[in-house]
């Protein structure tokens, strides 16, 4: 990475301002994942240790640029506090005459957690007033939000314009892990895709066909393959406006991009609906492709094996339901079993990986959704081209 680091900062008795991203899953109250809190734990300890004072501020959902109870920060305070083993004093609100003095009142131990940053609507506007209001919180600023880092927001760009800056310690690990998977990867690279469209991928299949060695397919996008190709598809979901893309995209890349044999299928998408394994091209009508089949799932098994560098983001069916998860199993299980350098991004294929307990076995879980997907396309992210180079 050829940006500052906050290694890079004299830090001792500093007020820092770190943007996380603590856009996590909640519950009844309790987060229910907290993978993307325990991700930011080594940039706060950092922090800790080299004696600053850690004023950390996220996004919580999606609420309407004002306060809204379903969306407080309490929850995330609570988790951030048993897994840092220090207090978290969460604040009420984000900017504000109580903010300044809370943090002017720092005893030392700990961090404050301001309140969720999106209940100001200068936050999304990226407005001056509120970005100005941030950044006079702070001495530094500390940029450890890589999942939100397709945002031009207000803690994510205007805050990094208005005070010296820094990537932490998380978003230093991103970057480096798809760069190394981007611009310089050992051979044979093999890129994973699923989801359910292909327009939502266009740009990530481009850009990978351009440097991998071979594209697996999964997911409802490799329907719209097999209409291009004339195949029976049945009721699956296709994209119909992305044909003509979608024999583009196999012409120019031949043989590297490989789609699945089978297919598992059934009448509807729901929990013990009848299901049965047919070959891609004999989809019946009334029936839709609900995941790969297992001579897929052995024919990827083939190329995950033989790679040294693996990216893989989205699952190859609808991994929710039990009965039509068996693919994206089979690929976390390859891919975890495989010895290649493997990122893996994307909400549902982490989840899935997740969900077997394989995350260990990879060598770099992207905490970015969007924001993976949009870097792997090459795509230039506001929150980080905003961050000072070394
Ligand atoms: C994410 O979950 O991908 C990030 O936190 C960004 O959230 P957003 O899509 O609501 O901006």
């Amino acid at each position: 990475m050829n940006k500052r680091s906050v290694r890079d900062l004299d830090l001792m008795n500093k007020r820092v301002l770190v943007r996380v991203d603590f856009n996590v899953p909640v519950k009844d109250g309790e987060v229910t994942d907290d993978t993307r809190i325990r991700r930011a734990l080594p940039t706060i300890r950092h922090l800790l240790s080299e004696g600053a004072r850690p004023v950390l501020v996220s996004h919580l959902g999606r609420p309407k640029g004002e306060p809204d109870q379903k969306y407080v920060m309490d929850p995330v305070a609570a988790r951030l506090q048993e897994l840092l083993g220090e207090p978290v004093e969460k604040l009420d609100a984000a900017v504000g005459p109580e903010v300044v003095e809370a943090i002017d009142d720092w005893d030392g131990r700990g961090v404050v957690l301001l309140e969720n940053s999106r209940f100001y609507p200068g936050e999304t506007s990226n407005d001056p007033g509120f970005a100005d209001q941030l950044a006079a919180l702070a001495d530094l600023y500390v940029d450890d939000a890589f999942g939100a880092a397709h945002r031009a927001h207000a803690t994510t760009v205007g805050v990094a314009e208005r005070m010296p800056a820094a990537a932490g310690l998380l978003m230093e690990e991103e970057i480096d892990y798809l760069d190394k998977v981007l611009e310089d990867p050992e051979r044979p690279f093999v890129a994973i895709l699923g989801g359910a469209k292909v327009s939502d991928k266009l740009g990530v299949i481009e850009s990978l066909l351009g440097t991998a060695d071979s594209l697996l397919i999964g997911g409802a996008m490799g329907f719209t393959f097999f209409e291009a190709l004339g195949y029976e598809i049945g009721d699956s979901l296709v994209e119909d406006d992305y044909l003509e893309e979608a024999k583009r995209l196999m012409e120019e890349s031949g043989e590297r991009l490989v789609l699945p044999v089978d297919v598992v299928v059934a009448e509807a998408m729901e929990e013990g609906a009848e299901s049965e394994t047919v070959a891609s091209d004999g989809i019946p009508s009334g029936k839709m492709g609900l995941d790969i089949g297992p001579e897929t799932v052995d024919l990827f098994e083939g190329h995950i094996s033989g790679a040294s560098t693996i990216f893989w983001n989205g699952p190859m069916g609808v991994f929710e339901i039990d009965d039509f998860a068996k693919g994206t199993e089979g690929v976390a299980r390859a891919v975890a079993e495989s010895e290649a350098t493997s990122v893996v991004g994307g909400g549902d294929s982490v989840a899935a990986v997740n969900k077997l307990g394989l995350e260990g076995r990879m060598s770099h879980i992207s905490t970015g959704g969007g924001a993976s997907l949009e870097y792997v396309e090459g795509k230039e992210l506001p929150g980080i081209a905003v961050l000072p180079e070394e």
